[in-house]
């Protein structure tokens, strides 16, 4: 049974060496709270796909985007087979579009991860962009004006009836309100609420 951590502190002129004892309980306490703490950290660079597999057949977000990945993956290919499979896929992108009654269009530029947890009523401008391992909630609308459309970084999460209309740029790890309408750029690790929306604060 682990009963002891020894931790050595070095500092510039001398080695300090501290004892100290913690039982077994505190020791697995203090793993849980740092798997729980990793578990957490939500990457804005690296695609987390697991959050995209259908947990169930009744799953109409996951497999809408399923739809929507392999027609995207078959594009490159050549051929009768890759030409008959994307037209089934498409049938199948529009099913599920209906079921959630949302508008992701087939060539959407979507990074991995993407979590559609209530998908209904949502419409993504085929021209945003939109970073890896982002949350979009139901009713939100992703459009252009001004004749632009959005830029949105990675790990961005997006409550319910938000809107972000025009060409404004989102920031990685940022968190847009329930029914706030972005206008203007987010910064990083922002949190932007209201109408028009307004930054009160940070992810950090
Ligand atoms: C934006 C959000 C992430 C902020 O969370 P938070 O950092 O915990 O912020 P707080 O709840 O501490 O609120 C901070 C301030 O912002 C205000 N605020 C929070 N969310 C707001 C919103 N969506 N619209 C307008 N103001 C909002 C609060 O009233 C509070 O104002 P005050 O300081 O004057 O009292 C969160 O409120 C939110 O809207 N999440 C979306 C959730 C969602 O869509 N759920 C649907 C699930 S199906």
């Amino acid at each position: 049974m682990l009963r002891a951590i020894v931790v050595i502190a070095k500092t510039s002129e001398s080695s300090v060496q501290v004892q100290t004892t913690a039982s077994a309980a505190d020791v697995g306490k203090m793993l849980k709270n740092q798997l729980v703490e990793n578990a957490t950290i939500i990457s804005a660079d690296i695609p987390d796909w697991s959050r995209e597999v259908p947990v169930q057949f009744w799953d109409p977000g996951r497999k809408l985007l399923l739809a929507l990945r392999r027609y995207q993956y078959l594009q490159g290919k050549k051929g009768i087979i890759a030409a008959w499979i994307s037209k089934w896929l498409v049938v199948r992108h529009h099913f599920w579009s209906v079921v959630a009654g949302a508008e992701i269009p087939l060539n959407c530029k979507i990074g991995g991860g993407l979590l559609l947890t209530h998908p209904n009523g949502i419409v993504i401008h085929p021209d945003a962009k939109i970073g890896v391992n982002c949350l979009i909630l139901q009713q939100v609308t992703i459009g252009t004006s001004k004749g632009g459309a959005p830029e949105i970084a990675g790990h961005v999460d997006i409550g319910a009836g938000a809107k972000i209309l025009g060409p404004v740029k989102i920031g990685p790890h940022a968190q847009i309100g329930a029914n706030a309408v972005v206008l203007k750029d987010v910064p990083s690790s922002g949190i932007a609420v209201g109408v028009p929306a307004r930054i009160i604060g940070t992810t950090e």
